[in-house]
């Protein structure tokens, strides 16, 4: 018993490190890593505004390129800017680790793998809803990691928000939960409802593409023969069902002289 007791411990471990300090619910980030303009544009994103502070060090570029289409000049060009870099070189960042602790209180993490460790629909939803807060050091905060370190690097692009309250539908899971008697949608007060007060070069829906597409870039860069192993498996399977009727054939000719 006290070994069972001991192994479910164990098992629960990983569950314990990883609880995220918030339970804002998440929004599904829907990727697509078939859709290599996503992946490209992700990328274009990934570099403006995020290595500036984030390595992606366990990528190449020259893999990338390749991966997502993309020709090497235009690659040089557009995506390598750093004097000097060759594009067989991992994507790493100048900024150093020491500094960094210094000026953010963290250190930016590498995010070749940061899809795995959190999830698409974490890193969506992350990059969804920091909020102006002038109590934080850079006057951002956010809701699915509160106090975080990183400013708020997209706000150009999704503009100012701001965090207020405002009656919200009761939803069990993803259902509106309704009034028995009018039918009318619950609605509950709620203070962390995130409103854009000044619009920024993006409308809404334009945000959430390119947030969109910047996961997507980073869930492939997390798993980058994700593709090719499902359609290996999917090869696989066919081979198994084709043999699988063979085999059947053969076994009802073996076992004919014997019944
Ligand atoms: C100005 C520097 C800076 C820029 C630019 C920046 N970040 Fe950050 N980021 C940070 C810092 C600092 C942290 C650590 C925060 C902490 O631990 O409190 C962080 C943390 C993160 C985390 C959380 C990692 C984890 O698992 O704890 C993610 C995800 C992330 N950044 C994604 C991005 C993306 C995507 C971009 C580009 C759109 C970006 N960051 C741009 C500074 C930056």
């Amino acid at each position: 018993m006290k070994k069972h007791i001991l192994a479910l411990v164990f098992a629960l471990l990983p569950c314990i490190a990883l609880a995220a300090p918030s339970n804002y619910p998440l929004e599904k980030a829907n990727v697509d890593l078939r859709d290599k303009a996503a992946l490209q544009d992700g990328l274009r994103t990934f570099v403006n505004f995020c290595m500036g502070c984030h390595s992606a060090q366990y990528q190449r570029y020259e893999r990338v390129a390749t991966d997502l289409g993309i020709p090497e000049e235009v690659m040089m060009e557009n995506v390598v800017f750093t004097d000097g870099t060759l594009i067989g070189e991992h994507m790493r960042i100048g900024m150093r680790e020491r500094d960094a602790k210094q000026f953010f209180g963290a250190a930016p993490p590498d995010l070749t793998m940061v899809a795995r460790v959190r999830g698409e629909d974490w890193l969506y939803t992350y990059m969804k809803t920091f909020y102006e807060d002038q109590s934080r050091p850079f006057g951002a905060n956010n809701l699915v990691f509160p106090n975080v370190g990183m400013p708020n690097v997209l706000a150009e692009l999704q503009g100012r928000v701001v965090m207020g309250c405002a009656p919200v539908e009761v939803r069990d899971g993803r259902k509106v939960q309704r009034d028995p008697l009018t039918g009318d949608a619950l609605k509950e007060e709620q203070c962390d409802v995130l409103t854009v007060v000044e619009e920024g070069a993006m409308s809404a829906e334009e945000f959430d593409t390119t947030v969109r597409n910047l996961v997507s870039f980073l869930a492939y860069s997390a798993d980058p023969i994700k593709l090719e192993r499902h359609r290996i498996g999917i090869y696989v399977l066919l081979y198994l069902a084709f043999l699988f009727v063979f085999a059947y054939l053969l076994k009802r000719e073996y076992w004919r002289d014997v019944h």
